[in-house]
């Protein structure tokens, strides 16, 4: 049988997404295809009711229809509904449904980097964003028992919202640059620093002390000025890639009940980026 996936977005030339499928379909001895469905939105409805009379597996879905999808789905995990987004959707015996799968990619890829965290739930985690992609890192690691995260973000009124259901101290930028000695671990959601703008950082690192994680959810590039600042400074470093990674593993297995092994795709992925 030759499996049928995926990608629904635009623009999507780019996208890593097939590279990184294409050898779990390899590593889990499965035949299939990954294809690019980059559509205008007027053409996402007839896309998706084709996409589910042609017994496509599953698909993922990115920018920009992350949540337009959603009307045009039968069901969602309860990890979607939370975060407001979908980028996996499964079919399953016609009914498709939708996952979230950056928050749990995000966790694994942190705790396979840094598996001393998985015993040291009460490290003091700072968030900075309160968009889709820190909702769905703020619940994983919620979930996952790590007891104290707090949010730092632009909009103030936005954090709080994220952290609604639990107690989180809410912080401005500027009171989180004040506090950054306190925190163990510093992770970065927002698109602050993404190419074109790879100068931009959304906080200085002057406070922090030196055995802190640094982590930044951007790839592109992979070595963000607040990664730069950060490994000047002494400290440990988490690239966004291995998030990538991660999150498609998760979604792959949510497709086909097994975990494909990553083999060396972490440094590959690195370099490719690196240029
Ligand atoms: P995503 O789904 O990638 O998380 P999003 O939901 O649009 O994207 O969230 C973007 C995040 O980046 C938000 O936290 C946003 O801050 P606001 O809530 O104040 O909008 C943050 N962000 C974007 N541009 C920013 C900037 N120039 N300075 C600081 N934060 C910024």
């Amino acid at each position: 049988m030759t499996y049928k996936l995926g990608l629904i977005g635009y623009p999507i030339k780019h996208s890593l997404s097939p590279w990184i499928h294409k050898q779990f379909l390899e590593v889990a001895n499965l035949q299939g295809n990954y294809s690019i469905f980059e559509v205008r939105e007027v053409e996402l409805t007839e896309l998706v009711q084709t996409i589910k009379e042609k017994s496509v597996t599953g698909f993922n879905v990115t920018l920009p229809y992350k949540q337009k999808i959603i009307p045009l789905l039968d069901d969602l995990d309860p990890s979607a509904k939370h975060i407001g987004a979908v980028n996996t959707v499964l079919n399953k015996e016609g009914r498709l449904v939708g996952f979230n799968t950056d928050g749990i990619g995000y966790l694994r890829s942190l705790e396979q980097s840094f598996p001393d965290l998985t015993n040291n739930k009460q490290v003091n985690i700072l968030i900075i964003g309160a968009g889709g992609a820190a909702r769905g890192i703020y619940n994983a690691l919620h979930q996952a028992g790590y007891t104290s995260i707090a949010i730092a973000n632009r909009t103030i009124e936005k954090a709080k919202e994220l952290s609604r259901h639990s107690e989180s101290a809410i912080l401005t930028l500027d009171q989180a640059e004040e506090n950054l000695a306190i925190f163990d671990l510093i992770i970065q959601t927002t698109n602050v620093g993404m190419k074109p703008n790879q100068g931009d950082s959304p906080i200085k690192l002057d406070g922090m002390k030196s055995s802190t994680i640094v982590s930044d959810i951007i790839y592109q590039p992979i070595w963000t000025t607040l990664l730069q600042d950060a490994k000047m400074k002494g400290a440990q470093i988490h690239h966004g890639h291995s998030m990538l990674l991660y999150q498609a593993q998760y979604a792959f297995e949510i497709w086909f009940g097994v975990t494909p092994s990553l083999r060396n795709m972490n440094s590959q992925l690195k370099r490719i980026l690196e240029g």
